[in-house]
């Protein structure tokens, strides 16, 4: 890999001119931390592992790295289980190495952006065991949500509010009371009415802006603000209860004056600190969370749900577009992340049945995974190559992309993992239901041969299966059609192409391909159908995949230079 110090001056000194704020139309590269590389040899990624790629990252071409939890965690949920938010866990390094990670990459130009998650804490949590180890009522009690149960000797929970992975929303403890989690029973809800819990995020967002971090991921940052007035309504209420900013538990108004108190900070800072917000909520509401009174930016997750296929691509773009118009910030496009079927097994697999509002039925991929990826059959080439005509096709849009590790590799969803080496708690909390994320968060191929791929001397905490060594870093490396290369030479062309967030459509006399034009002229053609289509330009800068001259074969993308 090369290193060329004349790139690392020009890149610090980018840091500081560019006009537009750097994060409006950044590729923001998702690290597993625990999945990335493992330095130590202990079979779990590691920061050391992560600064020891700085050069891979910088070759990519990438503007920011977004980490994903690295505190000390019991890996409850794969680290968004958090015992102590101003700490690197033991087994992933120290705060020390996490400084020396953030000059590495700073040094390379890349920006870094960490992951916040104030729903919840670890049961681990100081303040979690202070609370079980104090009377019901107390200050520590107060910190999280604890009610008396139901039915005869409050043995029966509070409601029958179910949590996102199962089962109830209610955890018993010893002395009779109930808490709240909306996610694993290890991740106890915060009460976000404490005083105490918003000061202590505040000191938080402080410690790491302070240490250099450029932005945050918010968790969940549409749940953080409850009403939890008596008598609390029942799931079937819940459930009819509009979303318009007064749900007692889902997208409340009032989150964003939590937001705006952040925003205060950020903006002591020089740059002002980022913030992304997980805000899985109905569209019409994102520009609250996108606002440059609130996080100031929100993923849209629209993609994740759609098919292959131009109708509904377009729908996204114009709509997302028109979303971001709204609150004045940039949109954000996602193919894959942590906690779904990576994009090429989800193109390779048929499209997902739909309900009633266009959405997948089930989670898309998760039949296939339970069938330990037998069934249906997958199309492992043809899911790729729409993958990859996808990610040129986003890659061409207006503002920001979140990319996730080992897209870059055009690795496919791991099938082949024993129940017993599972880790989700998705998988553990719905038997046979769901068969959980592990799938994506097989830690990465870096070397064809050797103990776990070049992922550490110690083995992978999650079994890497033998395919991996076909999509290795140094068999992808250098090769000309490799997706590696794609990812290397889009990246690099869309820095150099990079202009105002806008785009026009271009009619193309056909339903299955879409055609846009940047501002600057930089033109995208994806042909999402099969049949070739016939360019009026021979002038491709890149292809997704081998383009006759003239033509974009069925399933690609093409870039056009501007003119
Ligand atoms: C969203 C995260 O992306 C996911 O991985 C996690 O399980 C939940 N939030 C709970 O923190």
């Amino acid at each position: 890999m090369t290193s060329a110090p004349n790139t690392q001056l020009q890149t610090e000194a980018s840091l500081d001119s560019e006009k537009a704020p750097w994060w409006r139309q950044a590729a923001v590269y998702q690290v597993y931390p625990r999945s990335f590389a493992d330095a130590d040899g202990d079979g779990l990624g590691d920061i050391p592992g992560i600064a020891s790629k700085a050069d891979y990252l910088a070759e990519l071409g990438i503007d920011a790295v977004w980490l994903s939890p690295f505190y000390p965690s019991e890996l409850a949920d794969g680290g968004y289980d958090v015992a102590d938010y101003r700490n690197v866990d033991p087994r992933l390094g120290t705060l020390a190495d996490f400084d020396a990670l953030v000059a590495a990459l700073h040094a390379r130009g890349i920006r870094v952006v960490v992951d916040i998650v104030p729903n919840h804490t670890s049961d681990r949590h100081v303040w979690f065991e202070e609370a079980l180890a104090s009377a019901p009522g107390s200050a520590a009690r107060e910190r999280y949500i604890f009610r008396e149960g139901t039915g005869p000797d409050g043995a029966l929970p509070p409601t029958d509010w179910e949590s996102m992975f199962g089962g109830s929303a209610w955890e018993r403890v010893p002395d009779g009371q109930w808490y709240l989690h909306h996610f694993a029973v290890e991740q106890p809800d915060l009460n976000w009415d404490n005083q105490e819990v918003r000061a202590d995020f505040v000191r938080t967002l402080r410690f790491w802006s302070d240490r250099g971090v450029d932005g945050f991921r918010i968790d969940v940052a549409h749940m953080l603000t409850k009403d939890l007035t008596e008598p609390l309504p029942s799931k079937a209420e819940l459930e009819a209860m509009p979303r318009d900013g007064r749900h007692p538990l889902i997208d409340r108004d009032d989150v964003h004056d939590v937001y705006a108190e952040w925003r205060r900070v950020f903006n002591e800072y020089d740059p002002p600190r980022t913030a992304v917000a997980e805000a899985w909520v109905d569209s019409s509401r994102v520009p609250l969370y996108a606002s440059a009174e609130s996080l100031g930016q929100a993923f849209n997750f629209e993609l994740l749900e759609a098919d292959f296929e131009a109708g509904q691509f377009q729908r996204i773009v114009r709509d997302n577009l028109a979303l971001a118009k709204l609150s004045g910030s940039s949109t954000t496009w996602v193919l894959s992340n942590h906690d779904v079927v990576r994009h090429p097994t989800r193109y390779g697999l048929p499209h997902p049945e739909r309900d009633a509002d266009g959405r997948p039925a089930r989670k898309h991929g998760n039949e296939w995974l339970l069938s330990g990826g037998m069934q249906p059959v997958l199309d492992r080439v043809g899911g790729l190559r729409r993958a990859r005509a996808a990610t040129l096709f986003v890659l061409g849009l207006p503002g920001s992309a979140y990319l996730y590790q080992g897209e870059e590799l055009g690795l496919h969803e791991v099938a082949e993992i024993p129940d017993a080496l599972r880790q989700d708690p998705t998988f553990f909390r719905s038997p046979g239901v769901d068969k959980g994320r592990d799938g994506c968060r097989v830690p990465l191929p870096w070397s064809e041969g050797g103990r776990s791929f070049g992922f550490g001397d110690g083995g992978a905490h999650l079994p890497q299966p033998s395919w991996f060594a076909l999509h290795a870093v140094d068999v992808e490396d250098g090769r000309p059609d490799s997706t590696l290369t794609m990812y290397r030479r889009a990246l690099a062309l869309r820095h150099e192409l990079q202009t105002d967030e806008e785009l026009d459509w271009i009619d193309t006399g056909r339903a299955d391909v879409l055609r846009f034009a940047r501002p600057n002229g930089w033109q995208v053609v994806t042909n999402f159908g099969t049949e070739p289509f016939e360019l009026d330009r021979a002038d491709v800068l890149l292809a997704s995949d081998e383009a006759p001259l003239g033509i974009v074969p069925g399933e690609t993308t093409v870039w056009l230079a501007p003119n």
